[in-house]
């Protein structure tokens, strides 16, 4: 008791000391001197390539710089936060945008400096780029350690075993790298106060104790085994993870899973793509606290009946994507009132429509590419009953759905991604030009709007869009629609896609498409367009489809001479124009060019040499123009090409010898010469 007293007091003295340090203002707790060495030490090895790290300068108090945290008693470096917070760009983004992402992720080295951080107790390196680096053993040795998160980092090899001496650790994720265990893991079952296992992506074909060394872990709470050649089953041992509430076992190749019956704690189970076969296990009946359960891209019997959801009052997300259902979906899922997240999608299966009345949380669905038989009006009556306010995203397409297009469409004020495409045979004129307008004039909120191959029909004005002020993406080719807005018309949206294909557009370039400020991909082939290419057209684009238009006159002003920026160009499609003059001879410019068409237009000189600087291009058709001269040798520096396609013109020579030896890819080279 007196022991107790003496180190409570102790306790106290130190508190009081650190307020008054505080009040005091000048007498902070310092870093410790060795410490801010061992760091310094540390990121000489690394490769900091955006200088996330440049606060770390020798002589400065290491407390103070970027991801370092000291204990404020005693000054001690406790965490070192260096993993890359942000997330990748998404896939429309700017290449220059994902360059600067790759750029901030810390490569390099790890130096053994660390464990001079004696009392570094969270280590967190996650999300850079360790290029095929090895996880260093002397980590194995930092045994204050509770947080070590190595994970997507590109760490290569065997998973060192003495990591299990870090008996202090309550999270450990090394997912999603290319780890592998050669044996087994047992050294895991020494983690007593583990709440997080991360191991997805590690080869653990090879440690069939997986479920032995871990399920005894009294804390785990979390375990991640996404993609790790777990195979057929382990043995069939009665499991006692306590606390488990966390299971991803996706991506594996497991055959039964009867044993996760019994962990009646579960709240998210993901199993999907993980090789269960048969009927689905009624065994999920009494996890009465699952909130996510993911059984997706398995093969389960067709008659398998899904009456065991009725108790599983709490889940929240629920998929059955590709499982190979048939039948009518339970009428269980009308109890199912708490679903966020419904996905049926691609199985035989129909459903009762009135079921859906009682899904009031309902977010996002998609029932597409099943045998659903009703009216579509049905469906969306059951669902305007109740989740108007939440419904963001539908996707309904390819069923056997019937009828006329529902008004009530209109009244669900959050939906952001509507497909209700392309099999419906509800789409006859009349009613899609009304669906247009439905689509177009209430959903305010739409950010996809996908419509491309289907029949609708008719003239679209400015005030169809006028709503649609968060727009991202609006597909819409192969239809027989005309839009010609006034050329003043400032469209409300910045769309990163655009696909007009087939649309009548106007004799003018559509003036209105300037103002799409972060563009990535446009196609407006086919849309009855003349006059020449414009010059100032919008930045960074990657995609642009322009081909059987009316587009006259030179190519050099659109490449050559225009306030186009160019550098990250893709794909450049504007075959069958009426283009004329010579090929231009500027293509350093579009460095990124993989795909380039100039095919049966009216261009003639010579095959220019700059050409031969688009290193990465894969197609390259100049066919059926007015070209002369030699085929120019350069072009065999562009070893990446799959289709080389001069034909229909007027080149002189003999085929190079260079086409067979130095493309080894080409897999069709078109080349009519004349002798
Ligand atoms: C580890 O880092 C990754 C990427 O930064 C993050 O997604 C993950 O949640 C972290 N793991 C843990 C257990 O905190
Ligand atoms: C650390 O782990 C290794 C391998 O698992 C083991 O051989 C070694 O004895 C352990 N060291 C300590 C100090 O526990
Ligand atoms: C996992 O490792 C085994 C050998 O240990 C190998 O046969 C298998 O192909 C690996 N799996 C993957 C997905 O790499
Ligand atoms: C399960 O855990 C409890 C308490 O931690 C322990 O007493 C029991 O022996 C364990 N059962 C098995 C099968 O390991
Ligand atoms: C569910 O639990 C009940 C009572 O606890 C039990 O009788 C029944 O067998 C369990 N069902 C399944 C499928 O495990
Ligand atoms: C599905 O339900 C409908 C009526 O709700 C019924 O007519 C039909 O026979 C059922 N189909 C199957 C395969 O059970
Ligand atoms: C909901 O569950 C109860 C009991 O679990 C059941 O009697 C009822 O039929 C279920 N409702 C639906 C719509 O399935
Ligand atoms: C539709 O679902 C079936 C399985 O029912 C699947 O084989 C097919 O690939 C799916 N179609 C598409 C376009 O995904
Ligand atoms: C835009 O939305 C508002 C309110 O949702 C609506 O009153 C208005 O008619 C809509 N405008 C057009 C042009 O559809
Ligand atoms: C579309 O507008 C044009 C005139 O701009 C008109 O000639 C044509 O009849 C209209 N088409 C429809 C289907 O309304
Ligand atoms: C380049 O463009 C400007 C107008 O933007 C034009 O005046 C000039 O003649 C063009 N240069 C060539 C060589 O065509
Ligand atoms: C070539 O372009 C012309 C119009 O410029 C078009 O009429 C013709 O169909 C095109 N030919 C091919 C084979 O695409």
């Amino acid at each position: 008791m007196k022991a107790v007293t003496i180190s409570l007091f102790g306790f106290l003295l130190v508190i009081a000391a650190a307020i008054i340090s505080f009040c005091d203002g000048n007498s902070k707790v310092l870093c410790i001197g060795s410490e801010g060495q061992a760091l310094l030490t540390f990121k000489q090895d690394l490769i900091d390539r955006s200088n996330r790290l440049s606060s770390w300068v020798e002589g400065e108090d290491c407390c103070e710089w970027h991801g370092v945290f000291c204990n404020i008693l005693t000054g001690h470096v406790k965490e070192l936060h260096l993993g890359l917070l942000s997330t990748s760009p998404d896939a429309y983004a700017p290449a220059a945008e994902w360059d600067a992402y790759f750029r901030s992720k810390l490569g390099g080295k790890i130096n053994p400096s660390l464990v001079d951080l004696k009392h570094l107790s969270f280590l967190d390196l996650s999300n850079n780029e360790f290029g095929g680096l090895a996880i260093p053993e002397f980590i194995g040795s930092m045994k204050s350690l509770t947080y070590l998160n190595l994970s997507w980092a590109n760490f290569v090899g065997a998973i060192p075993h003495n990591l299990g001496n870090l008996s202090k650790l309550h999270y450990l994720d090394l997912g999603i790298n290319s780890l592998f265990e050669a044996k087994t893991l047992q050294w895991v079952s020494g983690l007593s106060s583990l709440q997080y296992l991360g191991l997805s992506l590690a080869n653990l074909s090879k440690a069939t104790d997986w479920l032995q060394a871990t399920h005894n872990l009294p804390s785990l709470v979390e375990l991640h085994l996404s993609g790790c050649s777990l195979n057929n089953g382990p043995s069939p041992i009665s499991v006692n993870y306590t606390s488990l509430a966390v299971l991803d076992l996706s991506q594996n190749m497991l055959s039964s899973v009867t044993w996760i019956f019994n962990l009646r704690s579960l709240v998210s189970i993901d199993l999907s793509s993980s090789g269960v076969e048969g009927m689905i296990p009624s065994g999920f009946q009494n996890m009465s606290s699952l909130k996510f359960l993911d059984l997706s891209w398995n093969s389960f019997s067709s008659s398998s009946t899904l009456n065991w959801l009725s108790d599983l009052n709490q889940l929240q997300f629920l998929s059955l994507n590709s499982v190979g259902l048939q039948g009518n979906f339970s009428s269980a899922i009308g109890n199912l009132s708490s679903l966020t997240h419904l996905d049926f999608s691609n199985n035989q299966l129909e459903i009762e429509p009135k079921y859906l009345e009682s899904l009031c949380n309902m977010r996002e669905m998609d029932l597409s590419n099943n045998t659903i038989n009703h009216e579509v009006s049905e469906i969306i009556e059951s669902l305007s009953r109740c989740s108007l306010d939440r419904l963001e995203s539908l996707n309904i397409a390819s069923n056997k759905l019937s009828g006329n297009f529902p008004d009530q469409l209109g009244q669900f004020k959050n939906l952001a991604y509507l497909s209700l495409l392309p099999k419906l045979h509800f789409w006859s004129h009349s009613i899609l030009n009304r669906g247009v307008v439905i689509i177009e004039r209430q959903l305010g909120n739409l950010e996809h709007l996908d419509v491309s191959n289907n029949m609708l029909e008719g003239n679209i004005s400015e005030t169809h869009f006028s709503n649609l002020t968060i727009l991202r993406s609006f597909w819409a080719s192969n239809n027989m629609l005309t839009f010609i807005p006034n050329p003043s018309w400032i469209p409300p949206f910045h769309c990163e896609g655009i696909g007009l294909g087939n649309w009548r557009l106007g004799r003018q370039f559509p003036q209105w498409l300037q103002f799409q400020r972060n563009m990535y991909s446009l196609d407006i082939s086919h849309a009855g367009i003349s006059g020449p290419l414009p010059q100032a057209i919008f930045s960074d684009l990657g995609d642009l489809f322009l081909s059987k238009n009316f587009f006259s006159g030179s190519l050099f002003n659109f490449l050559c001479n225009s306030s186009n920026n160019l550098k990250v160009l893709n794909i450049l499609h504007v075959e069958s124009n009426l283009l004329s003059g010579e090929i231009p001879d500027c293509w350093e410019n579009m460095p990124m060019l993989e795909v380039l068409n100039l095919g049966n237009n009216s261009l003639t000189g010579k095959i220019p040499r700059s050409l031969g600087s688009m290193r990465l291009i894969e197609s390259l058709s100049l066919r059926n123009n007015n070209l002369f001269g030699e085929v120019p040798s350069i072009l065999q520096h562009l070893v990446n090409m799959l289709v080389l396609d001069l034909s229909e013109n007027q080149l002189t020579g003999s085929i190079p010898a260079w086409i067979g030896d130095k493309l080894s890819n080409l897999e069709l080279f078109q080349n009519v010469l004349v002798t």
